[in-house]
C-alpha cells in the first residue's frame, strides 16, 4: 500500500473483556447494556463442558432472566436460524448470547438478522444487504477459532441449495466479546486443531491480501507469530492456560485482521467445499491453505518471508524467494504435527470430476477472491481443488 496516494478505514465495533474466569462479569454487562431477557444460543458440546449450567447458575443468583437453546448444530441452517427466532420472540428476549464455537455466535448473529428483518434470509447474502440492525450479541467464544465474536460475519447453511452463504455487514458485530480462556480448556483435541488452522488462514489470508493496510497487516502477522508459537501447545494440552490464553487472542486478533484485510481464496473455495461435501470449516482450510499459499506466494516475497519468520522457521542465508517459500514448508509442518489429514481422500470423501468443477464455480462466483492477492479463474481453482484431492 502506498500511503501517500491511498487511504483506508479501521473499526473495531465490538467490547472486548479479556480474562481467565471473565465469565463470571456477564451477569454486571446484562446489567450495563439494559437487557431484560437474553436468550442463549449454544450447543450440546457446551453443556457436556458443564460451562452452560456454570452461566446459567451465574444469571439465576443475578435474578437476570433467560432462555437457552441448546440444539445449535456444525453448519448452522436457515431453518435452525428461523426456529430460533421464533424462541426468541415468543420467549419475550431482547438480546442475544451466543455461548460456544462460529455455530453458536453464527446462529446468534442469523437470529438478530432474522428478527428485525422480514423474509427469506437469502436476500440478506452478500455485503451490506441488511435493513435494519437487529438485537444485540454478546459472544463468548469456547474455541479459537472462528474470530466471529469480533466480525461483521455470518455463515449459514442453505440447505436446498447445499450452500454456505455468507452474509456481511456492519450490524452483525457483537455489542461485547467476553474471551475467556478457561471456556478453551474442554475442547476436544481435533477441534482445537482445526480451528487453530481456521485462525491461522484468517490471519495469512488477510495479512497477504491485496486489501491488507497497515493496521490489519500488524494484526495478521502478531496472530501468526502467536499461532506459530501456541498451536501446537496448545492442542497437545488444552488444560494449559498460557497457551490456551494466547490461542484465544490469536483468533480474535485474526479476526480484527479479516474484518478489514479480508479473506480470500481459501475460504472462497471452503465455504462451497463445507456446503457440498459436509467438510467442517477448519478442516477444509487447512486442506486449502497450502495450495493456496503455494499460488500466491509469487506476488509478495517479502510477505511471505514475514510469516515464514513468524512461524519459527531459519531463513538466514536463504535467498528472498527460498525464505517466502518456507513459509509454506511451515504450515504444512505445522499441519503434519497437529496429525490433521491432508487430503480429501483421507476424510474418505470422492467427489466426482463434476461436484469438484461446481465447488470452484460457487467459490468464483462467491466474490471472495476478488481479495485474493493473484487473480484467479475457475481453472485455477479447480487446480487446487485437485491438489488436495
Ligand atoms: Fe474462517
Amino acid at each position: 500500500m502506498n500511503l501517500v496516494l491511498d487511504s483506508f478505514e479501521f473499526g473495531l465495533h465490538t467490547q472486548i473483556y479479556y480474562g481467565v474466569n471473565k465469565l463470571n462479569d456477564l451477569p454486571h454487562l446484562i446489567r450495563r447494556y439494559n437487557y431484560s431477557k437474553v436468550l442463549i444460543c449454544t450447543d450440546k458440546g457446551i453443556v457436556q463442558s458443564g460451562n452452560l449450567i456454570r452461566l446459567e447458575n451465574m444469571l439465576k443468583e443475578a435474578g437476570i432472566d433467560f432462555f437457552t437453546f441448546t440444539d445449535v448444530e456444525p453448519d448452522p441452517t436457515i431453518e435452525i436460524v428461523q426456529h430460533v427466532k421464533s424462541l426468541f420472540i415468543e420467549n419475550g428476549c431482547d438480546a442475544l448470547i451466543g455461548l460456544g464455537g462460529g455455530s453458536s455466535i453464527d446462529t446468534a448473529k442469523g437470529v438478530s438478522v432474522a428478527v428485525a428483518n422480514p423474509g427469506d434470509l437469502s436476500q440478506y447474502e452478500g455485503k451490506d444487504k441488511i435493513p435494519h440492525k437487529g438485537p444485540d450479541l454478546i459472544a463468548i467464544p469456547t474455541t479459537a477459532g472462528t474470530g466471529s465474536e469480533v466480525t461483521h460475519a455470518t455463515v449459514i447453511k442453505d440447505k436446498k441449495r447445499q450452500y454456505k452463504m455468507g452474509i456481511l455487514s456492519h450490524t452483525l458485530h457483537a455489542k461485547a466479546a467476553i474471551l475467556d480462556p478457561q471456556l478453551l480448556t474442554t475442547v476436544p483435541r481435533g477441534v482445537a486443531a482445526v480451528t487453530g488452522m481456521d485462525a491461522l488462514s484468517h490471519a495469512i489470508e488477510s495479512y497477504t491480501s491485496n486489501q491488507a493496510q497497515p493496521i490489519t497487516e500488524a494484526l495478521g502477522l502478531h496472530a501468526i507469530r502467536l499461532i506459530g508459537q501456541n498451536l501446537r501447545p496448545f492442542v497437545a494440552r488444552r488444560a494449559d492456560l498460557q497457551a490456551a490464553s494466547q490461542m484465544m487472542l490469536a483468533s480474535t486478533i485474526a479476526g480484527a485482521a479479516f474484518i478489514w484485510g479480508r479473506i480470500a481464496a481459501v475460504h472462497a473455495i471452503s465455504h462451497p467445499l463445507g456446503g457440498r461435501l459436509g467438510v467442517a470449516h477448519g478442516m477444509a482450510n487447512s486442506l486449502l491453505l497450502p495450495a493456496v499459499m503455494r499460488y500466491n506466494v509469487s506476488t509478495n516475497y517479502e510477505k511471505f518471508r514475514d510469516i515464514a519468520i513468524a512461524l519459527g522457521e531459519p531463513v538466514e542465508g536463504l535467498s528472498l524467494r527460498e525464505a517466502a517459500e518456507r513459509s509454506i514448508h511451515a504450515v504444512e509442518q505445522l499441519i503434519h504435527d497437529l496429525e490433521i489429514p491432508t487430503t480429501l481422500a483421507a476424510l474418505q470423501l470422492h467427489p466426482t470430476d463434476e461436484e469438484l468443477d461446481i465447488i470452484a464455480k460457487e467459490a468464483m462466483d462467491s466474490g471472495m477472491t476478488a481479495a485474493n492477492p493473484k487473480e484467479c479463474t475457475v481453472k485455477d481453482l479447480r487446480k487446487m481443488l485437485e491438489e488436495i484431492r
